[in-house]
C-alpha cells in the first residue's frame, strides 16, 4: 500500500486543519490522553495543522496546543490527565461545516475551521456514538464510525443482538438492565446463573476491562452484578470461554470505496491473576502478558477470523475503522467476542501493531483515516 495524500487545505489553506479531540468522561480518559500524545505526535505537520479539543473529566471543552498534548505520558507509574484550567473552547456550526471558538477571557474570540475531526475518545460519550451525532449536527467530517454504529458496537447487549441476527457466532449471555434490577434483583441472579460458569460479568457498555469480573461460582455473582454497575447501569453476564484463544483483527475501509481490508492477527496470552486480559494486563507493561503480533496461527484459521472480523465490521454499518476480537476455542470454533469502533491506539496498541505487520505504518494509518473522512459526503450517507 502506498502513502494516501489528503487533498490538502480543503478549504484552500496550505494544511489540512485536524481537530484532535481526547480525554473525556469515560472512566478512559487517561488512556484517550495517550491515544492523541501519540497521533499528534506521528501527524506529519507540514501539511496537518493540529487543532487540540481536550475533554476534561467533568465534561468541559478547553483548548489545547500540540506541544502540551504531546507532554501527556505516563509519569512515575501516573497516568495523564487534563487540567480543568485550560482555555474554554466550543464547536460552531457555519455554513462551510464547523470552527472551534476558543474563549478569551470573557468572549469566544479566536474562531479556526475544522476540515476534520479524529475523536479519540474511549468507551460511553466518545466511541458510543454520542459525540459522533454532535459532529454530525455541527456538519463536521470526522474518523470512523457514524451515529448509529459506533452506539451498535459499545453496547455488548445490541451488538450480539445485531450480529447474532447477520449469522455470526457470538456466546451465550443474559442481560441485567437497570430495570430488571430494580424490579426483581434474585430472578435477574437466578437467570444469569443458568448459565455454565465460569461467566464473565460485564458492564454493558464499559472498555479496557474498567468493571469486568470472572466468575467461578454462582454465589460471587451478585458483588460481580454491583462491581459492573459502578460503570454501567446496564450490566451483560457472558459463559466464559475455557481454554480459548484470544485473537485480535484489524479492519480498515478502503479509499477506493473497495471491501474492507482485515488486517495481520494478534493474539493475547495472558498469564494474569485475574485469569483473563485485564485493565494492568492491558496498560501497565510489567503484567504477565504476551502479545503476537501476527500471531503464529494456521493459515485457514487466520483467514476464517479475518472474513469474520470484515462481517462483522459490515454487519453493524462500520465506516473508517474497527478492531474484531474473537475467541478460538479448543474446539476450533470461532466466535467474536466484541467490535471496537476506536480500538486502542497509542502507537503501541494493537490496532496500530496489526497494520504495521500488514504494511501500513502508523503515520500512514493516521493519513488513510482522515483522507476517508475527507472523502466521505456529511449527512447521511
Ligand atoms: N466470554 C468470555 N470468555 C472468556 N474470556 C472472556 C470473555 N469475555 C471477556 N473475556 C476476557 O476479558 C477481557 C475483557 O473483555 P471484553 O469483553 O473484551 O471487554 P472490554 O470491552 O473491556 O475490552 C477479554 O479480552 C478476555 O480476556
Ligand atoms: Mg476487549
Amino acid at each position: 500500500m502506498t502513502a494516501s495524500q489528503p487533498p490538502s487545505g480543503p478549504r484552500g489553506s496550505a494544511r489540512t486543519r485536524v481537530a484532535v479531540v481526547f480525554g473525556g468522561t469515560s472512566s478512559e480518559h487517561s488512556i484517550s490522553c495517550l491515544t492523541a500524545a501519540g497521533v499528534v505526535g506521528a501527524l506529519d505537520h507540514e501539511r496537518y495543522e493540529v487543532i487540540g479539543i481536550g475533554i476534561t473529566r467533568s465534561g468541559r471543552w478547553v483548548a489545547m496546543e500540540s506541544e502540551a498534548i504531546a507532554d501527556l505520558q505516563v509519569l512515575g507509574g501516573q497516568l495523564p490527565e487534563l487540567s480543568e484550567d485550560a482555555a474554554e473552547a466550543v464547536l460552531v456550526r457555519v455554513a462551510a461545516g464547523s470552527e472551534l471558538a476558543v474563549r478569551h477571557q470573557a468572549a469566544f474570540a479566536q474562531r479556526t475551521p475544522v476540515d476534520v475531526a479524529i475523536a479519540v475518545l474511549h468507551g460511553p460519550f466518545g466511541e458510543d456514538g454520542t459525540i459522533q451525532g454532535l459532529f454530525e449536527m455541527m456538519g463536521t467530517r470526522y474518523v470512523g464510525a457514524g451515529v448509529l454504529a459506533s452506539a451498535v458496537g459499545m453496547d455488548k447487549h445490541f451488538m450480539k443482538l445485531v450480529l447474532a441476527a447477520s449469522g455470526l457466532p457470538v456466546g451465550p449471555f443474559v442481560v441485567i438492565s437497570p430495570a430488571d434490577w430494580a424490579r426483581d434483583p434474585v430472578a435477574a441472579l437466578d437467570a444469569a446463573s443458568a448459565l455454565p460458569f465460569p461467566v464473565f460479568v460485564k458492564p454493558a457498555r464499559g472498555g479496557s476491562s474498567l468493571g469486568i469480573s470472572k466468575v467461578d461460582e454462582p454465589q460471587d455473582l451478585e458483588a460481580a452484578v454491583r462491581a459492573a454497575q459502578a460503570y454501567d447501569p446496564k450490566v451483560i453476564i457472558e459463559q466464559g470461554f475455557v481454554g480459548a484463544r484470544e485473537l485480535e483483527c484489524g479492519v480498515l475501509a478502503a479509499l477506493d470505496g473497495g471491501p474492507p481490508q482485515a488486517s495481520e492477527l494478534a493474539e493475547i496470552r495472558v498469564q494474569t491473576e485475574s485469569g483473563f486480559y485485564d485493565f494492568d494486563a492491558k496498560y501497565l507493561p510489567e503484567e504477565q502478558v504476551r502479545l503476537d503480533v501476527p500471531a503464529d496461527v494456521d493459515p485457514e484459521l487466520a483467514v476464517q477470523v479475518q472474513k469474520l472480523a470484515v462481517r462483522t465490521f459490515e454487519a453493524i454499518g462500520c465506516e473508517g475503522l474497527a478492531r474484531v476480537d474473537v475467541f478460538v476455542t479448543p474446539e476450533e470454533r470461532v466466535v467474536v467476542n466484541e467490535i471496537n469502533t476506536m480500538p486502542g491506539f497509542t502507537p503501541h496498541s494493537m490496532f496500530p501493531r496489526m497494520w504495521a505487520a500488514s504494511g501500513v505504518p502508523y503515520p500512514e494509518l493516521l493519513d488513510r483515516l482522515i483522507s476517508l473522512a475527507l472523502q466521505r459526503p456529511v449527512g447521511l450517507r
